[in-house]
């Protein structure tokens, strides 16, 4: 009769360890996003898109101006002025 208490504690089951909630490492562009504390201008995606290769093309074209002025390019100038 002794051993029972033994027995007993001995099937007792352990208790479940707790689950650890662990946060996922951030994207490189979710870091990215997260540092641009600007709000957006509320496009849709191929409005935006479209509005972000339009910008680009401006700086483009500005590139090419400054070029063109660093060499007194009037032509240069001209034709850069042209895709803005
Ligand atoms: C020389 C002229 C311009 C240059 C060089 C320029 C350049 C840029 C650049 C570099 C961006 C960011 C693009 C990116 O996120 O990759 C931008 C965004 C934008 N630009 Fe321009 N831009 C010019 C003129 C304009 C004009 C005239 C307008 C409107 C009348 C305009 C409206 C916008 C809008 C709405 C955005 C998006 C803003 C957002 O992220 O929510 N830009 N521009």
């Amino acid at each position: 009769m002794h051993i029972l208490p033994i027995l007993l504690a001995a099937c007792s089951t352990p208790e479940p360890s707790p689950i650890v909630e662990s946060t996922p490492e951030p994207t490189a562009v979710e870091a990215l996003n997260a540092m641009d504390t600007r709000t957006p201008v509320p496009l849709q995606p191929m409005m935006a898109w479209h509005q972000k290769q339009n910008m680009q093309a401006h700086l483009v074209a500005i590139q090419g101006i400054t070029a063109a002025l660093a060499e007194q390019d009037w032509e240069g100038v001209s034709q850069a002025s042209v895709t803005i």
